[in-house]
């Protein structure tokens, strides 16, 4: 068995965020959470650092260290979700505020040390909300950039178009300004839009699969997508909650699940209009140098089995 790899999550915890993170802590025989680095999203970063902690609790691993980042967008003014999350950003269920401590270090600066102190290409960054974290680190310390073994991210849309505008999907329409930096900055980079994400929808029958595991975890999942699927179900019809951000620790673990095209990504950054697009290049039409595998497929089953196995460890 080769050695786990490390990651980072950067995180903005919402339901989905909170999924992926237990998804991750029941996987220690392939990934080694080196910490969890909150941001402002789903709901303002004073709640993502409080809920990322709620989460490792739930998990019972309150060992992980976890980090407060940046409050606000690079250039633009927060925008929150609410609407979908709930106030406090994991509604579905009360859990007790957190017994473990907030890490002093700001996560930026976390992210800057871990990236220099592990050796180059052993470190993968999971972005699981607005980039502005990493675009921070990235534009503190460009050192790193070429340290990072991959970004792994859930943003975006082509063929999904957006869920917070017409044209732009949340995690790079808050902070499109960062979204460029990352996209911009040469390292390896692997997004999962909404093209993928609206594919793995939480049904009845995988609901109960949740709640069917007989764990407080279970009971919790099952709480927190039932709670979150009325956003996707009202707008789109779906038949359940999308979980968008465990495709991203689910390609770490089993990228064979997935398909996608290495393909160039432009953010939009200056029209009103069209603002946090990503512009993706699916058909070739230009000349622009890839720069992203973006994903538009994946094996929604084999996702399941993966995530509800791996959930019925905690
Ligand atoms: O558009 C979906 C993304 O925005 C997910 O990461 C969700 O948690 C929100 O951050
Ligand atoms: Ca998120």
């Amino acid at each position: 068995m080769p050695s786990p790899r490390k990651i980072i999550i950067d995180t903005d915890p919402g339901q989905d965020d909170a999924v992926a993170i237990l998804l991750a802590l029941a996987s220690p025989e392939e990934l080694e959470l080196l910490g969890i680095t909150a941001v402002a999203g789903n709901v303002p970063l004073a709640l993502t650092h409080v809920n990322a902690r709620k989460i490792c609790e739930v998990a019972h691993k309150v060992d992980v260290p976890v980090y407060a980042g940046c409050d606000a967008p690079l250039k633009r003014a927060l925008v929150t979700a609410e609407h979908v999350h709930g106030k406090t950003g994991l509604d579905g269920i009360d859990l007790p505020a957190p017994v473990m401590a907030l890490q002093e270090m700001h996560a930026v600066d976390f992210i800057i040390h871990e990236l220099r102190r592990h050796a180059p290409g052993s470190v993968t960054l999971c972005a699981l909300g607005p980039l502005t974290n990493i675009a921070t680190a990235f534009d503190r310390a460009p050192d790193i950039i070429g340290r990072v073994a991959e970004v792994v991210l859930m943003g975006g849309a082509y063929f999904e178009v957006g869920n917070i505008t017409p044209a732009a999907e949340f995690n790079i329409y808050v902070d499109p300004d960062a979204a460029a930096i990352v996209f911009g900055s040469g390292v390896k980079l692997t997004v999962m839009p909404l093209d993928v994400t609206h594919k793995v929808l939480v049904d009845a029958d995988r609901a109960e699969a949740f709640a069917a595991l007989g764990s407080d975890t279970g009971k919790t999942v099952a709480a927190w997508t039932h709670f979150f699927e009325r956003f996707d179900m009202e707008k789109y019809g779906s038949a359940g909650a999308p979980l968008h951000d465990p495709t991203v620790i689910a390609w770490l673990l089993k990228p064979d699940l997935f398909a996608g095209r290495f393909i160039n990504v432009e953010i939009e950054t200056q029209s009103e209009l069209t603002l946090g697009m990503t512009v993706a290049d699916w058909w070739g039409v230009t000349e622009r140098p890839a720069n992203a595998t973006f994903i538009g497929d994946v094996d929604a089953a084999g996702f399941f089995e993966l995530l509800t196995s791996r959930l019925a460890r905690l």
